[in-house]
Order: C-alpha cells, then sequence, then structure tokens
C-alpha cells in the first residue's frame, strides 16, 4: 500500500508533537497487541467491564441495537472468545467497535472515537485466554444509566423529529422515492451544533436475525433529506423541483445511512435550521429485512444558544466520482482515484468515505507543491457507514491549491461477505448493487485572515516549530514573519 510509505518523515513529527501517531508501521496488530498484555491477572470486574462500559455497552445492553448485552459479568462471559476476535481483527469490516481508523497513520484525534488501544485489546485476549474470570465484585464500576432504550450519542436532543412510519413487508421489493415531508415546528431561527438519525421500529434486535449483520435490523438504508420552508400556498408537485438549490432558506444535513454515527458541527460554520421549516426528502431507500417492519426515523438536533452567529462559511465541492466506476469481477485489490483541487483555503471538519458492497477502504491525501501528507485511511463495511468527526486541534488546514486525493479499495471477491455475486463486473449507480466513490465529509471555507487566525492557534495548541511536520496543515511550521503575512507559494 503506497499511501503508507509516502509520509514516512511524519510519523516521528507526530509523535513528537504528541498529537498521537503510531510508529507501528508495518506491525501486524496482533504482535503489537501481544507486547502490550499486562503481566498480572486479568479480570472482568476489574480490566474488562470499563471498557465494555465505555465503547460497546451503548449498543451491546439490554434494548441496546447489537444483539446481545455485553454489561454483566453473566451476559459476557459466553461472549469472551468472541470478543477477543471480534476486537483484534484491526480497521477493517467486522471489527468491534465498528470505527475504522487506521492508527499506524494520518491523523489520530476525533470527537465521540469508541476504539480500543493496543493495551485494551491485549487485555480483553489475555482475559478471554486465561478462563475469563469474574474477579473481585468490589472491582465493577458503579453500572453506567441510560435513560431508555433510545439514548443518544449527541446528549438529550433540543428537538426531536419523528417521521412517519413505514411499513416495509417481508417480501417487500427494494424501493426508493419520495415520502412526506414534516413539519420541524420551529418558531424560531436556531443553528444546530449536532444532528443524529435513529430508525426506531419493531424489530426484536434480540430475537436473531436471517440477515446477520446490521442491516438485518433495519429498513430504512438511506435518507437524502434538507430543510426547507415550504410554501403553503403550493402543493409539492406545483412547486419548481429545482427551488431547494437556489433558495437559501434551504439547507442540506448529511444523509442518513444504516449504522451510521452522529453528526457534530464546526459551531463556527453551524447550519441554520429555519423557522417555519420542514424535513423534505425525495430520496428514501427502504429494503426489506426478512420480515414484516414497522418504522419511522427520528432525527434529533442539539441547537446552539439563540444568539449564535457561524463565522465561516460551508466550503462546497465534490470529491469523488459517481460516473465511470469499473470494479471487475473476482479481483479482491482493486483501487479507484479521485482528485480535486480547492479553490479556497479549507478546514476539514470530518472524512466520510462513501462506497458500496465491494468497498474495503479510503485513504485521504493532501498534496501541496512537494509535500504530500496522507491525512487518513481508513476500512469500510458497507452495514456500518461511518463518518469521522475531527477535533478542532486536529482538523486539516489547508491552503487553496491543494490537491485533495481519495484512493478507493475495492474488494470484489469471495472474501468480502457484502458483495451477493463477486463474478459480476460492478459500475456506478444510486443502488446498493451498484457503486460510488465519494468523501462526503463537511468542510469549511477560510478567508486568509482566518487561515492564519486557525493556523497560530494550532500552533500555541500543538507548540509548533518550525522543525515540525503537522499532519493535515503544510503552512503550520511557516511562521509568519509579520503578522500581516498570508499564505503564498510552497517555502523552498
Ligand atoms: C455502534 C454499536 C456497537 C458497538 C459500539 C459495539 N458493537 Fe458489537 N455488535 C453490534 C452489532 C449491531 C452487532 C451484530 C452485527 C455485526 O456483527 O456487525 C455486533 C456484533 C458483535 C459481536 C459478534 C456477535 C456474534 O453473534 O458473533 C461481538 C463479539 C461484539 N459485537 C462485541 C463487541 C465489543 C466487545 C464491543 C466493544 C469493544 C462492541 N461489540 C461494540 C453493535 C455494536
Amino acid at each position: 500500500m503506497r499511501a503508507h510509505g509516502m509520509v514516512g518523515s511524519s510519523f516521528s513529527v507526530g509523535v513528537a508533537l504528541g498529537i498521537g501517531v503510531l510508529v507501528a508501521a508495518g506491525a501486524t496488530r496482533s504482535v503489537r497487541a501481544q507486547q502490550v498484555a499486562p503481566a498480572r491477572d486479568v479480570t472482568f470486574t476489574k480490566d474488562v467491564a470499563p471498557i465494555i462500559q465505555r465503547s460497546c455497552e451503548g449498543c451491546h445492553r439490554a434494548d441496546g441495537v447489537a444483539p446481545m448485552s455485553l454489561s454483566t459479568y453473566e451476559d459476557a462471559r459466553p461472549w469472551a472468545r468472541a470478543i477477543k476476535q471480534r476486537t483484534g481483527i484491526g480497521p477493517k469490516a467486522g471489527v468491534m467497535p465498528p470505527w475504522y481508523v487506521e492508527k499506524n497513520i494520518g491523523i489520530q484525534q476525533f470527537h465521540n472515537d469508541p476504539s480500543l488501544s493496543d493495551a485494551e485489546i491485549a487485555m480483553l485476549a489475555k482475559w478471554a485466554d486465561t478462563g475469563a474470570a469474574r474477579g473481585n465484585p468490589s472491582d465493577m464500576p458503579p453500572p453506567k444509566v441510560y435513560a431508555d432504550h433510545q439514548s443518544w450519542a449527541i446528549g438529550t436532543p433540543d428537538l426531536i423529529i419523528k417521521m412517519k412510519d413505514v411499513v416495509v413487508k417481508s417480501t417487500a421489493p427494494d424501493w426508493w422515492g419520495e415520502v412526506p415531508s414534516v413539519p420541524t415546528g420551529l418558531t424560531e431561527d436556531r443553528y444546530v451544533a449536532a444532528l443524529e438519525i435513529k430508525e426506531v421500529n419493531d424489530v426484536d434486535s434480540h430475537a436473531g436475525s436471517n440477515r446477520a449483520t446490521v442491516g438485518g435490523r433495519y429498513v430504512f438504508h438511506h435518507m437524502i433529506w434538507r430543510t426547507q420552508v415550504l410554501d403553503a400556498a403550493k402543493s409539492s408537485d406545483q412547486a419548481d423541483p429545482l427551488s431547494f438549490i437556489l433558495d437559501e432558506e434551504t439547507v442540506n444535513w448529511p444523509v442518513h445511512e444504516v449504522g451510521r454515527n452522529a453528526d457534530f458541527f464546526d459551531p463556527k460554520s453551524a447550519r441554520l435550521l429555519k423557522a417555519g421549516s420542514s424535513i423534505v426528502t425525495d430520496s428514501v431507500h427502504l429494503h426489506s429485512n426478512g420480515r414484516d417492519t414497522k418504522s419511522h426515523l427520528e432525527i434529533g438536533f442539539k441547537l446552539l444558544p439563540k444568539d449564535y452567529k457561524p463565522t465561516y462559511k460551508r466550503a462546497v465541492f465534490g470529491l469523488g466520482n459517481g460516473v465511470d466506476i469499473d470494479i471487475r469481477g473476482m479481483e479482491a485489490e482493486q483501487q479507484l482515484n479521485a482528485y480535486t483541487v480547492l479553490q479556497q483555503n479549507t478546514k476539514i471538519i470530518s472524512f466520510e468515505p462513501h462506497l458500496h458492497a465491494p468497498g474495503a477502504r479510503m485513504c485521504l491525501e493532501a498534496i501541496w507543491g512537494y509535500n504530500i501528507q496522507t491525512l487518513n485511511c481508513v476500512g469500510y463495511d458497507h452495514n456500518w457507514v461511518r463518518g469521522y468527526d475531527y477535533t478542532d486541534d486536529s482538523a486539516p488546514l489547508l491552503p487553496k491549491g491543494t490537491i485533495l486525493h481519495i484512493t478507493g479499495f475495492m474488494n470484489n471477491s469471495p472474501t468480502n461477505k457484502n458483495v451477493p455475486d463477486p463474478r459480476n463486473w460492478q459500475g456506478s449507480g444510486n443502488r446498493s448493487v451498484a457503486n460510488m466513490f465519494i468523501d462526503l465529509g463537511m468542510r469549511v471555507a477560510l478567508t486568509d485572515d482566518q487561515f492564519q487566525e486557525e493556523m497560530a492557534k494550532r500552533r500555541d495548541h500543538l507548540h509548533v516549530t518550525k522543525n515540525d511536520n503537522v499532519i493535515g496543515c503544510p503552512l503550520c511550521n511557516v511562521i509568519p514573519a509579520a503578522a500581516t503575512k498570508t499564505a503564498g507559494a510552497p517555502q523552498q
């Protein structure tokens, strides 16, 4: 994998800066895990329960989305070997928790990162290998309290909008189209800090599934949606179908997908929820899960304070290839490439690979002059679509003129369980049997002054000197001689 070698020189610098880049490129996960296994006995109450509470229990508890609870010793004990196996897979399809950032390259600070450290993975493996002991009951951390089975990753939302119920029959064909819009009920303009969408349905998550994936628990495979102040005088068929592109009161939101996590917006560029707006969608994809299912989506918003005003504009550009994807049958290692040149200084808020069934991995690279950095490589599992939100001090700060490059790694072979028949060639398209290759991440555009301010803040927080190379910020080590200096040509 060529991307690994390219930024070799950045590893040690990342460590020196304390920005958390591991140096273990090339070492396999299990070798590293053995090296950090603790010498003493490992027990459930002392060692395993805290890891489960932090990284698993959000899903693996009574009433959680996962097939079994891991909360208590009695719950978790029968799964000891499976826990060792599923946590030790590395950043690719099948790993638990479902989070696929490769830890040996690129940026490592994300909001809500549930992933396990090598030491924790080694701890769970040792627990399974040494008889999965309970340990001293007094070591057990107090149980975490969940409001109800619908607790939200964004915290209790300020506004929850329930979409209308749909019924998907066990034998229903694949369907996509429009569903009725639903008013937000908001009476004042408010900016949004975070967003989360849940599917609420009558599938018993503990009854077992004939589709043994997270997809088997849900019927909403995607919803592309916007909020829009609808013209009450016109029915939706009379309204200009393209009006939402031109109309300033319309805001597009991240696509909901099965297994997708919550979104945290950069407050400086928060999106607006208008008074009197409605949730509008003309692209809902419903897919039977093999049993009759009644279901609806709930959209939870965390709002910013009333007097809040954003300072940054969203950067709107595409990065991907939606037209001429060409994936051969029965081949595991195939690559797609797409590029864009940034027309404005850009802060990248999140990385969100969007692939379909053959997707196995995506890398994001920034090329500025001779400075080539792999920002991140992440695994991909089409059952678990994840977006990765950078923290404020890790979000890439890229000068205009930077080339962004994504590489998609496609596995269209029998080793990819998501592909129904890998003998088939696959091309582009919306359907799950066709392909997309896009980075749906969020970005904001910065003026030259804003760009300099962001870099000054980063230098200050990370104590950057001119000898440091900050991943994701190729100009951070160019300390301006005067405050007026702006981004210029690559430094020679
Ligand atoms: C975001 C929700 C979520 C989180 C967090 C999560 N899991 Fe899971 N887990 C699931 C779902 C859903 C399944 C079943 C579908 C699948 O395998 O993808 C599953 C499957 C599993 C399985 C396989 C069960 C079987 O039938 O063989 C194991 C073992 C497991 N998880 C362990 C863990 C552990 C350990 C953690 C924390 C370190 C964890 N999971 C975190 C949702 C989650």
